[in-house]
Formats: C-alpha cells, structure tokens, sequence
C-alpha cells in the first residue's frame, strides 16, 4: 500500500532514494519523505502530494549523505499531511524509520510508551515503531530492531537507520513485501524491484520475520531471534523499459496494448497444440492428487475475483468439478468447509493483497492444498502457496488490472482444460481442437486493439452520463463486473455489473435516458435471451451499448451503439469482450480528465485489510 527504499553505500542517497521511490509511486502517493544520514545527524524532508513535490523540496534543501530512507505513502491511519508522511522519529531524533503496512496493536503500544515519557507527533501506526526501537536501542540498531518487533502485531516492511550508526541500514517484515537489492559497494532495500533495478538486476525476496543489516558491502539476514539465516538470490529477468509507459500516455494503456503479446506468450510457453498438451509448471500437484480433487475454492479481490468467477465457469463446464468462489475478504472469516480433497486457488496479480493472503493462510491451516495464479515473482502469495501458476504478464503499473486479467483468465482457461484431461471428461482431440482455437486470439485482441478510434468516439458519446450498467450472461457474466470495475475505478462514474437476467429483478427501475447500459452479447447459447434483455431495456429508454460478434447486423436494432469483437469460441469470448470494455473505460476517463494510473483513494497493491 506504500512504497519504500532504502541505500547504504559510496554515493550519495538522497538522488537515488527519490529515483527509485519514483518507481513506486503507483502503491501509494498521497505523501512522500526521505530521510539522510549526514555524519552523526538524521537530515528529512517530508511533503504532503506525490513525489513530484518531493522532488520539488529537495530542489531548495540539499540531503547530503551516503545512507538513507524513503517513503511514499497511501493513508490507513492519520489524514495524508505532512505530519503524517514518513519517516517518522523517536523522541530525540537518534532514529528515523519508513514503514509500509499496519501495526495492529498500535494503540496498546503508544498507551505504553506514553506512560514510560514517549512523545508522539503524529496520528499514525508506524511512529510507535522508532519510539519502540529507542526504548529497546543498547548502541546496535539491529538488535533493538528486532526486539522492537517482537512487541507488535501487524503487518510491516520497514527501513530504519540511527545517527550513531552511519553507515548501516536496517530492514525488516512481516506481511509487506520487501527486496534486497546486492550492488557493488553499496545495498539497497526496496518495496518491489523497479525502485532498484537502474543500480542492480541482484536481489534477494525477504521473507516474514526475516531482518536485514546492510552495509555498503555486507548483507546479514536474520531471525527475529537474531539467528542467521542463508538465502538465495535472485536475477531480475524483465527490463526496466516494460516498467516505463513505453510511448503510451498511461501505464493502463500500454498494458492494454500488451495483452496480446501476454496470452500469445502464456500459450506459447504452457501449450503444445500439436501434442495437445499443456505445461502448468508450477502448479505442483501431481496428476494423481488432481485427480482426487472434488471441489475447488476461489479466494481473490477486485479484478482477481472476477477472473475467479471466469474460472468458475470453465472448470466446471471441462471438468466437471464443483468450483465456489469468494471474496477474500468474505472467504478468510467465514470459517469455509474444506473437505480433504479439497483445492484452494488464490488469485492475486501483487501477491500482496492482505486478505487474499490471510484466506491462503486459513486454508493451509486447514490442511488443504494451495495452488496460487500470480504475476509477481517472490510475492508473499506466490511464495507460501503449494504451488503457483505464475502469469508472467510482466509488471502491470496501472492501478486498474488490465492484462494481468487477461492472463488470470488464460491460465483459468488452460487449467480446466487440463483438469478435464485429468478427468477424462475432456479427449485429447477435443484438447488439442481447444488450444488450435486459443492460437487465435492474440489476433483477434489486436483486431479489436485496431479499432480503438472507434471505441474513443463511443466513449465521446456518453461519457457525460451519470451512471452506466453492465449486463451479461453465462461466461461474460464476469465481465459485465469487471467492465463497471474498470469504469468506476477511473472515471469515478458510477457503474453496476449484474446477470442480465437479473434485471427484472429489481436493476431496470433503474432504466432511463440517462442510464447507459453496456450489454455484453456476443454469439452464445444465450443470444436469444440477452436480446430480449436489451429489448425490455430499450423500451424504457436506455441507450445500450452492444459487445456483439463481428457480422451480426442484426444486432443494430436493439442498440445504439455497437462494437465488434471477432468471432470466437464462446470459452474465449471473455478475453475479446473485456477489451472494449477496458478501452471505454480509459478513453471516458481520460475525457473526464482522471488520473488514470493513480486514481484518488486507490493504490495498486492493497496490502492491508
Ligand atoms: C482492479 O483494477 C483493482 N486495482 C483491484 O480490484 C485489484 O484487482 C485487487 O485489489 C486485487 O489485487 P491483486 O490481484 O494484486 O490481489
């Protein structure tokens, strides 16, 4: 939910911090600060604002120091102001720390430190963190980090550094991701790995209860316990330039046009069409103990959800296999039935998101078997599942999911086939007629990318409405949620996804001049009724845009507007539907004037409840 750096080494730290913090801007930017060791003296800026203003201050007041700590942050206590923004100190200044994550117990800690004479500033968590370090500080940082830790619950990724120890950078988690990155002669500590990888590819993942004491040329990891620890690193294989906007205006743009090259990539590297095979390396269950599987349970958020109820869809249509999918949020507190064939699949782009990872941590303490889908490699989901799918999308900046919704769906779509074939309810011929079909739709994505001027002039004629509704059925019924997530997510226009069936059901009051409804219709078993469902709709005025298959003329009468999506095998059609959706989302945005890869009360990854 914010991000955070850290530099121990020859140059000097504050030009660095900010680069990097830069490159985080997209978990949090509603506060930024930066703190320097200069000598035996703890030198900060703190701004309210993104990091621009950061950047702006540190124009007028020079940070001179080799050792430092930054921060940009997204609220969950105290109001984004400058007292508020981290680092936050202890009562004599000796310590500054930056934090990402809550401290739970934070109330019961600050009664405490106030009682033994601490003094607080702020209305936030982390700063009973340095006051906690002061009271525990014996002349090693490391030690009274650790110690400190013990006292608290909750989660956190933290950077500290202390005036009588320069030179030294001090890291630590429990539940928020945190990097290593190993350079030559100086180290760094970072949220996720675009902050650092201009000065080194090397890094090491820090995992929960894990510290770390860098110096320019030393990397010790310890437990809590203050016992070492011997962990592996790891090279970065994608480049910076895939983390830039690449030429797009948004980050949400370029990774809507990077959809096809993701699904082509996922098919190519996991799908032998001519043997009519498919690879789920990572998934670590053996065919054996797939086949015993009798129920699947689905624990995702937000966009994640939504490919889950994807995967709902096809897993039990190949494989016959009974699928629920939660919330995370819902899943990790309603106490769930497992059975002992049971199979938990935690859907999570980060592999940060906090509640998705406690429904994980739930299942595992049930002793069922835990498969994630996750794009970020390392990420604490990915890490403490059985196995992981990994998307591999490449990293997705832009708050609102676009193609890492797409590649959830193609393992999605993948996995039941595979599961099928396991099964038997799915022949080898019909595998491979399945994979010959999926080949083609990289294609059809640009075909549909290529008419995005169209989809621009749609969005120019309503994107003044107050409200839009999203109707589907069958296997796009996901889509019409994720289509109004995307909508109201960045344009702040209120949208509604609901089952097209649903709408006698209370949603067409709704329906007037002013209510724009987006119907998802493209060539199913459930044309029919989704047209009768755009006809009752049209007769209360509605203006509907249609997601129809290319050639269907007829479609025109029930509908003002019409985009076109190629014809498909109704299995795919999701991952051709969302497109038009995703692209009506950002150009209403953008004509609306948004934020698009950063908007208001949104961060990227949500790594608290
Ligand atoms: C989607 O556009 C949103 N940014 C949000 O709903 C997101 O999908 C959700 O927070 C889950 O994130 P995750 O996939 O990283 O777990």
């Amino acid at each position: 939910m914010c991000g955070i750096t850290g530099y121990v080494g020859k140059d000097e730290a504050a030009p660095i911090l900010i680069k990097g913090l830069a490159r985080l801007e997209y978990r949090g930017y509603d506060s930024a600060g930066i703190a320097v060791l200069e000598g035996h003296r703890i030198r900060a800026l703190k701004m309210p604002g993104k990091i621009k203003e950061l950047y702006k201050g540190l124009k007028k007041t020079r940070l001179n120091g080799t050792t430092g700590i930054a921060h940009t942050r997204w609220a969950t206590h105290g109001i984004p102001n400058y007292i508020n923004a981290h680092p936050h100190y202890d009562c004599r200044k000796a310590i500054a720390l930056v934090h990402n994550g809550i401290i739970e117990n934070c109330e019961g800690l600050k009664a405490q430190l106030k009682k033994e004479g601490h003094k607080f500033l702020s209305e936030t968590d982390t700063e009973v963190l340095p006051h906690l370090i002061e009271k525990y500080y014996k002349g090693v940082l490391e030690d009274a980090v650790r110690r400190a830790l013990k006292d608290t619950k909750g989660s956190y990724a933290i950077a500290v550094i202390h005036k009588d120890e320069p030179g030294k950078l001090v890291g630590a988690r429990c539940g928020s991701p945190l990097v290593v990155g190993i350079g030559t002669g100086e180290n760094f500590l970072a949220s996720d790995c675009p902050a650092i990888m201009d000065r080194t590819r090397k890094v090491i993942f820090v995992d929960d209860q894990e510290v770390i004491t860098l110096t320019g040329d030393t990397v010790v990891i310890t437990g809590l316990n203050g016992r070492k620890i011997n962990k592996k690193s790891t090279t970065i294989d994608w480049d910076i330039s895939q983390a830039e906007k690449g030429g797009y205006a948004h980050f949400m743009l370029k990774e809507i046009y990077d959809q096809p090259r993701v699904v082509h990539e996922i098919l190519s590297s996991r799908a032998d069409v001519a043997k009519g095979r498919i690879d789920l390396e990572g998934i670590k269950i053996t065919t054996a103990g797939l086949r015993e599987v009798d129920n699947i349970v689905i624990s995702a958020c937000g966009t994640a959800y939504h490919a889950g109820l994807v995967g709902e869809y096809l897993i039990e249509k190949f494989a016959r296999i009974p699928v629920e999918v939660d919330v995370s949020s819902e899943l990790r507190y309603r106490n769930p039935v497992y059975g002992k064939r049971s199979l938990f699949i935690a859907v999570s782009q980060s592999g940060e998101t906090a509640d998705t990872l406690a429904a994980l941590r739930e299942a595992k303490k049930n002793g069922v078997k835990t498969v994630s889908i996750c794009n970020v490699v390392g990420s604490t989901i990915a890490r403490e599942s059985d196995g992981v799918i990994y998307t591999h999308a490449g990293p997705e900046i832009g708050v609102a999911s676009t193609k890492a919704y797409t590649a959830q769906i193609t393992i999605f779509i993948l996995l039941a086939l595979y599961l099928g074939g396991i099964k038997g309810s799915v022949t080898r011929k019909q595998l491979k007629e399945a994979l010959t079909g999926f080949e083609m739709i990289p294609e059809y994505m640009d075909e549909i990318l290529d008419e995005a001027e169209t989809i621009k002039a749609c969005a120019k004629k309503y994107y003044r409405l107050p409200c839009f509704m999203y109707i589907g059925r069958g296997v796009n019924y996901p889509n019409a949620f994720e289509g109004a997530l995307k909508l109201k997510e960045i344009s702040y226009i209120h949208a509604e996804g609901y089952g097209a069936g649903e709408m006698k059901h209370g949603p067409i009051a709704l329906i007037d001049r002013n209510m724009a409804v987006v119907a998802i219709v493209p060539q199913s078993f459930t044309y029919e009724k989704m047209i009768s469902n755009m006809q009752e709709i049209r007769a209360r005025n509605g203006a509907i845009i249609a997601i129809a298959t290319e050639g269907d003329l007829s479609i025109k009468k029930h509908a003002r507007s019409v985009l076109y999506i190629p014809k498909t095998e109704e299995i795919f059609s999701p991952l051709l539907t969302i497109v038009p959706l995703q692209l009506l989302a950002y150009y209403i945005a953008v004509l609306k004037g948004r934020d698009v890869d950063q908007p208001r009360n949104l961060a990227k990854s949500v790594t608290v409840e």
